[in-house]
C-alpha cells in the first residue's frame, strides 16, 4: 500500500474501532457485531471512498470518515449473511471461522441486521456534514444496498445456483451483489464533494467497472487462490454450483474480460488525470485486478 492510501487506512481503522459502543442491553450482540467488523477485511471499499474524495478535495477526506464506517458496516452484515448455511454456508472469514460458527445462527442474523442498521445512524449522526448532505448519503446507501442494489444482487446470484444463466444476466448478478456497494463508495464522494457533472459520469462509469473488475477476480480467487491467503475456503463457488464467468465461459474467455474492463477503467482514469492527481485510484484499480486475497 502507498503512503497516502495507508494514511486514510490507519485514520479510518481508528473510528470503525471505535463504532460499535457497549450497553448493557446484550453484551453478545455488539460482540458479535465487533468480531465480523474487526475481523480484518481489506477494506477496499472504505479506502476507494476516501482516495476518491481526496482527490476531488485534498485535505477533506475526514468529510466522509463515518460514511466509509458505515459502508464497511454494510459490507460486513452482507458477508455474514453470506456465509449462513441458507446461502453459501461457509465456515471461514477474513482467516476466521465465520460468525455463524462463533455465535450460532439467530446471534449472526442479529449482528448483521444491527451492523445495516447502525449504517444508517451512524451517517445520520455525523456532524462534520450537512442535514442535506447526510439525507442525500442515506438515500443512496439504502438504494445500494437493497432490493435495486446489494440484496438485489444477492437474490439473483442464490436463484442462479445450479443453472447456466446467460452473459447478461450474470453481469446483472455481479453488478449489483458487488458492484453495488463498491459503486457507493464513489457516489458517497462525489455527494460529499463538489463534482462537475462530466466528472461524475466518468466516475460512475469507473465505478462499474471496478464493480465487475472485483467479482471476477473474486470468482478467479475461489477457484484457483489459496485458503490461507483468502482467509476463506476456495472452492465454495463450486460447491454452491454458482453462475461465474469462468463456469460460464471458461477461465481463458473470462481472464479477458477482466483485461477488457481493467483497460476501460485504465483510460477513464486517463483522462480524469488531466485535471486530478489520480496515483491512489490507479493504485487500488490495480489492487483489485492483481490482490492474490
Ligand atoms: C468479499 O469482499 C465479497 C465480495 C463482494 C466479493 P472482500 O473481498 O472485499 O472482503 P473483505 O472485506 O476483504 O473481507
Ligand atoms: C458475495 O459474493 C457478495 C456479497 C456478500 C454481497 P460471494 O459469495 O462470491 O463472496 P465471497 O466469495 O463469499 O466472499
Ligand atoms: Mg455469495
Ligand atoms: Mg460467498
Ligand atoms: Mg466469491
Amino acid at each position: 500500500m502507498n503512503q497516502s492510501l495507508n494514511k486514510l487506512l490507519s485514520t479510518f481503522n481508528h473510528i470503525l474501532d471505535q463504532s460499535i459502543e457497549q450497553t448493557p442491553l446484550h453484551t453478545q450482540l455488539e460482540e458479535s457485531m465487533r468480531y465480523s467488523l474487526q475481523a480484518g477485511g481489506k477494506r477496499v471499499r472504505p479506502l476507494l471512498l476516501l482516495a476518491t474524495l481526496h482527490m476531488l478535495q485534498p485535505n477533506k477526506y475526514h468529510e466522509g470518515l463515518k460514511t466509509a464506517v458505515a459502508l464497511e458496516m454494510v459490507h460486513t452484515y452482507s458477508l455474514i449473511h453470506d456465509d449462513l448455511p441458507a446461502m453459501d454456508n461457509d465456515d471461514l472469514r477474513r482467516g476466521k471461522p465465520t460468525n455463524h460458527k462463533v455465535y450460532g445462527e439467530w446471534l449472526a442474523i442479529l449482528a448483521g441486521d444491527a451492523l445495516l442498521t447502525k449504517a444508517f445512524e451512524y451517517i445520520s449522526n455525523d456532524a462534520s456534514l450537512s442535514a442535506e448532505v447526510r439525507v442525500k448519503l442515506i438515500t443512496a446507501l439504502s438504494q445500494a444496498s437493497g432490493h435495486q442494489g446489494m440484496v438485489g444482487g444477492q437474490a439473483l446470484d442464490m436463484q442462479s445456483e445450479s443453472q447456466a444463466v446467460e452473459l447478461p444476466i450474470l453481469e446483472q448478478i455481479h453488478l449489483h451483489k458487488t458492484g453495488a456497494l463498491i459503486r457507493f463508495a464513489i457516489e458517497a464522494a462525489i455527494i460529499i464533494a463538489n463534482v462537475d457533472n462530466e466528472t461524475q459520469q466518468q466516475l460512475i462509469k469507473f465505478a462499474n467497472h471496478l464493480g465487475i473488475i472485483f467479482q471476477i477476480k473474486d470468482d478467479l480467487l475461489d477457484l484457483f487462490g489459496t485458503t490461507e491467503a483468502l482467509g476463506k475456503q476456495t472452492g465454495s463457488d463450486d460447491a454452491n454450483e454458482k453462475s461465474t464467468y469462468a463456469t460460464l465461459l471458461g477461465y481463458t474467455q473470462a481472464e479477458h474480460i477482466l483485461a477488457t474492463h481493467v483497460e476501460e477503467a485504465e483510460r477513464i482514469l486517463a483522462s480524469l488525470s488531466e485535471a486530478y492527481n489520480t496515483d491512489d485510484l490507479a493504485y487500488l484499480l490495480k489492487l483489485f485486478y492483481q490482490r492474490q486475497n
